[in-house]
């Protein structure tokens, strides 16, 4: 995104309460952010809409919410005490510190080639060139210590996935469930990773939140699982109006995969952030039976599947789908955001800003609002409050000539007004403004609930 967009973004976030720096009266925490009462509607119509697609929606998926902090052991079978480290450098000259992956990737993206070392490449702070230490790995585990003393036996980790609750939940589920493979667990929840460079406000952030499924298949069909997955992940961004030219997959190269990974494809976005054009929001991939198969040698507990049709014994193969949600927030932002120039019919201009966020994210679906306070109107438009507030978010407002009240809502993205005037006492119908054509009509009271569930549903 270019710098002053994503500037603008951030601005609105804060002025009309989405997002907030955190900490901020003492100055604030880097990179730490706080969701403000439009932000946690926004994020729980996310989580809604993920749950209702990829768990409740399905036969085959269940869900999941299991604790952040996990026993040491999981993290040593998972591969993450060992693995789950990034390569860290320091510019010897500004003494800012970078991921040397992602140094060597925005060289890439910018030359079309790799560098040959750090020496090729400028300081993205102060511009010197080679001036760079020799990385070391740097883990992103956060630590915290349990119990009264802080000492080595009550160290445990902030989840970094919240994958790894499912996985040893894995035979806790199916028993319970009764489910067999194939089948899925999902699970929303906080994730803490130690990040070295956060940035590109609430892309990349120490505490974040993920929604995962794992899907456990029978060996030997997850290829095609893998597949379907990933085209059914693209296809709901897609279905949420997000530009489909800016939506790609991007193939890991098999020397760049996870540890526990046969194959990746991420669906990324265009942001356009500074230095680096796309942006990853998920990854499908296929896990294999490494986290059950790890968890079975560690436990010594069995993660295996009796498949009584067969009459054998298996350790499920796993297709993971994982988006970051505060990612997708972003991207609904991104995808939303628009500063708009509006020719009048008198020959003059005027400008808006308009999120076209999609009616069923949207933080309020209706605003109510009385064209005066007084003549009873308030008290009629107090009715139809009455009646729709407990279907879907409605918002009520009496304050200020109503253009302004209707900017107000556009740029926060709700996409309905309703306008209570004097011909509602008349003859019962408002006026409905719908966001983003602007365009008014007459409604009578008693089809407004209708009309905002059947754009909503
Ligand atoms: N369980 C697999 C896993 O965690 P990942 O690619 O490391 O894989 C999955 O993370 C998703 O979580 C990413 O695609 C991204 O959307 C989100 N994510 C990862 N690190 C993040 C961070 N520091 N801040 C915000 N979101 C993050």
């Amino acid at each position: 995104m270019a710098a002053d967009r994503l500037e603008n973004i951030v601005a609105l976030s804060k002025r009309r309460g989405f997002v907030y720096p955190s900490s901020e009266i003492y100055g604030g925490l880097r990179a730490s952010w706080d969701y403000g009462p439009l932000g946690v509607e926004l994020k729980n119509n996310v989580k809604r809409q993920w749950w209702r697609t990829m768990v409740q929606g399905r036969e085959d998926v269940v869900g999941i919410d299991s604790s952040v902090i996990l026993a040491r052991e999981v993290w040593e079978a998972s591969g993450h005490v060992e693995t789950f480290t990034d390569p860290l450098t320091e510019c010897q000259e500004c003494h800012k510190r970078f991921r040397a992956d992602h140094l060597e990737e925005n060289f890439e993206a910018k030359n079309k080639r790799k560098p040959a070392s750090l020496d090729e490449v400028n300081c993205p702070n102060c511009g010197n060139k080679g001036k760079f230490t020799v990385p070391r790995q740097f883990s992103g585990l956060l630590k915290t210590y349990l119990g009264a003393v802080e000492d080595e036996s009550g160290l445990a980790y902030l989840r970094p996935e919240t994958a790894q609750g499912i996985f040893i939940n894995f035979e806790n589920v199916q028993m319970t469930s009764r489910k067999k493979p194939p089948f899925g667990i999902g699970q929303i929840g906080k994730s803490f990773r130690n990040e070295i460079t956060p940035g590109n406000f609430i892309f990349r952030t120490r505490e974040f939140e993920q929604m995962e499924m794992e899907f456990f298949c029978v060996p030997g069909t997850d290829e095609e699982w893998h597949q379907y997955w990933i085209d059914l992940r693209l296809d709901w961004y897609k279905n949420l109006g997000i530009n489909p030219d800016r939506l790609r997959l991007f193939e890991h190269p098999k020397e760049k995969l996870s540890h526990y990974s046969k194959r990746t494809v991420d669906i990324e976005y265009k942001f356009d952030f500074a230095g680096t054009e796309w942006g990853e929001l998920e990854g499908i991939a296929s896990r294999t039976d490494f986290d059950l198969s790890r968890h079975q040698t560690f436990s010594k507990k069995k993660m295996q599947y009796f498949d009584t049709e067969i009459n054998q014994h298996y350790v499920p193969y796993v297709i993971e789908t994982s988006i970051g949600l505060d990612r997708m927030f972003l991207l609904l932002l991104a995808n939303a955001y628009e500063e708009q120039t509006i020719q009048k019919e008198d020959g003059t201009t005027d400008a808006r800003v308009v999120l076209h966020l999609p009616a069923k994210l949207a933080p309020i679906k209706l605003a109510i609002l009385p064209l005066t306070k007084k003549d009873g109107l308030p008290e009629l438009a107090k009715q139809v409050m009455d009646d729709c507030k407990k279907s879907f978010h409605c918002f009520f407002e009496e304050k200020d000539a109503i253009g302004k009240r209707y900017r107000r809502q556009d740029a926060i993205g709700t996409p309905f007004c309703l306008t209570i005037d004097h011909q509602t006492k008349e003859d019962g119908t408002a006026t409905i403004r719908y966001r983003d054509s602007m365009l008014q009509e007459r409604i009578a009271l008693d089809k407004v609930k209708a009309l905002v569930l059947s754009n909503i549903d």
